[in-house]
């Protein structure tokens, strides 16, 4: 049996792999996948060499946002099964060795949550300051210009029973907490305890950097005024996140916090991991952004790996549940294959989305599946186990296959050398055998340095122990004067002797020096 390693920076080794619930596996048939479908699939995971898993939301939800609007933090939504469901999961993964992470919704609940349902009953109810309410404008307007994500309406309902307006900085259905409510912190404490005492090894924490907002609530400026996740940025929320870690270290277990810190300004995110006593990590959606052009992703890395330098640590993250697949943005295997190198070797820890393993593309959705509000169901497709018409899922999946669900299902990739899962399993058993790969510091040649125009070179060193990667950004070969001995490729069709400088058309290699 697998043991969990008792490093307090576990978090800084691990690969960690998000699971879309839904979409993953789905044991009883229903269309949608659920927590039994993700314990029948541990296998496959530690197979594939991940460290932890991180589960999209799984808590009661009516489901207008797919679980990012909880009704009761502390229970299993029936679509995904019962509490029972996930202590088997918890269990079947610490034995093999894997971490679980849920994803905790601390900025809004569910208008169905009972606290909302209190809180909207009347002015004088004990919940009424736990949500964010006020007076209309003096012309019977929202109280302030905040327009809400996913529909471009105000940030803010009128409740006709009380006559004020509630803030929701996302669906109506997701009315903000009020967090400067010291009952509203210490009920979301409890929530944290209610699943650390059950095992769960952390959390990821949705929006976490929206919840703290003034008492104000300015006007954003003109022009901006649906700007506002990228915008709040208070000292309040330090503040709040350096008593939720405490929180977090006062468990033996630990718990690591990855907040989804959604503001994209140099030197914003790496405050909200202060001294070492808020987030653990927070994602860093930069790379997510830039487009497959050498310099881009070159500045990129160079600005996160500055500002996340000892004694931080930054994320990577190329895929999730709210973005295209990169498959999909970068448009070719190739491409793809070749930032599957950049992930899990430059310094930091990596998130991979279920099914990038599998170079999955988002899937079409006709006008008459779409579910989302926000237009994400491509990205959310269910995972093509099998090369059988139901892609081993039984009945028609919630949303439908991504392209060519046969050629990439599972069953046909395992095994095959030239597949993207053959890449993958390659990539993080490499990263497990070297060390220098997961702790060792890194160096980014220069733009001008760089031995071909549009090719990174990034160098990974740790006692003496050197690596080096180089990766193609251009559709034509290219020569560098790096040499070394050639540890992994992501070409399928490379000639099998000694690197001599050439890389193929988006290729990326690793090379012991
Ligand atoms: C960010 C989550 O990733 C997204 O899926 C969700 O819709 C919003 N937060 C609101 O919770």
């Amino acid at each position: 049996m697998a043991r969990l390693s008792d490093d307090p920076h576990w978090w800084r080794d691990a690969v960690v792999y998000q699971i879309y619930p839904r979409s993953f596996r789905d044991a009883d048939g229903d269309g949608v996948g659920d927590l039994a479908g993700v314990t029948s699939r541990l296998d496959y995971l530690v197979d594939l060499g991940v460290d932890a898993l991180w589960l999209s939301p799984i808590f009661t939800s009516p489901m207008a946002d797919f679980g990012y609007d909880v009704a009761d933090y502390c229970n299993v939504d029936p679509v995904f099964g019962t509490l029972d469901d996930l202590d088997q999961l918890v269990a079947g993964a610490h034995e093999r060795g894997l971490r679980v992470l849920l994803d905790w919704v601390p900025n809004h609940t569910s208008n169905q949550h009972r606290w909302f349902e209190a809180s909207r009953s009347s002015r004088d109810d004990p919940h009424r300051d736990w949500y964010v309410w006020r007076d209309p404008a003096p012309d019977g307007g929202p109280p302030n210009n905040w327009i809400s994500v996913f529909k471009g309406v105000p940030a803010w309902t009128f409740d006709d029973a009380t006559g004020q307006y509630y803030l929701h900085s996302f669906l109506a259905e997701q009315p903000d907490l009020n967090w400067a409510n010291p009952q509203v912190e210490a009920a979301m404490h409890d929530t944290l305890r209610f699943w650390l005492d059950r095992g769960i090894d952390g959390f990821r924490a949705d929006v976490v950097h929206l919840i703290g907002k003034g008492e104000e609530l300015p006007d954003l400026p003109e022009g901006r005024e649906d700007d506002l996740v990228v915008s709040i940025d208070e000292p309040f929320t330090h503040e709040l996140l350096r008593r939720i870690r405490a929180v977090l270290d006062s468990y033996p277990q630990h718990p690591m916090m990855v907040g989804e810190v959604y503001l994209l300004q140099p030197g914003q995110t790496v405050t909200y991991l202060g001294d070492h006593d808020e987030l653990h990590l927070t994602f860093d959606f930069r790379a997510l952004h830039t487009r497959w052009e050498c310099d881009a992703m070159r500045s990129v890395i160079a600005t996160v790996q500055t500002e996340f330098a000892e004694p931080h640590w930054p994320t990577w993250v190329l895929s999730n549940h709210d973005r295209r697949r990169h498959r999909t943005r970068y448009g070719t295997d190739a491409r793809a294959r070749a930032a599957a190198v950049l992930s899990l070797t430059v310094r930091g820890t990596p998130f991979l989305y279920a099914g990038e393993e599998l170079g999955l593309e988002d899937a079409e959705i006709p006008e008459e599946r779409v579910v989302d509000p926000d237009g994400r169901d491509g990205t959310r497709a269910p995972i093509p186990w099998t090369t059988d018409a139901d892609h081993g899922w039984g009945a028609d999946p919630w949303l439908p296959f991504p392209p060519d669900s046969t050629g990439k299902a599972a069953d046909a990739q395992i095994g095959d050398p030239d597949s993207f899962h053959t890449l993958y399993r390659d990539l993080l058993a490499l990263r497990s055998a070297n060390e220098v790969l997961r702790r060792g510091s890194m160096g980014l040649v220069a733009g001008d340095d760089a031995s071909a125009h549009g090719v990174l070179v990034l160098h990974r060193r740790l006692d003496g122990d050197t690596i080096t990667v180089a990766a193609n950004f251009m559709g034509e070969p290219a020569r560098v004067t790096i040499e070394g001995e050639l540890l992994l490729s992501s070409r399928t069709d490379r000639p099998d002797a000694p690197f001599d400088g050439t890389l193929g058309p988006d290729e990326a290699v690793v090379l012991r020096v």
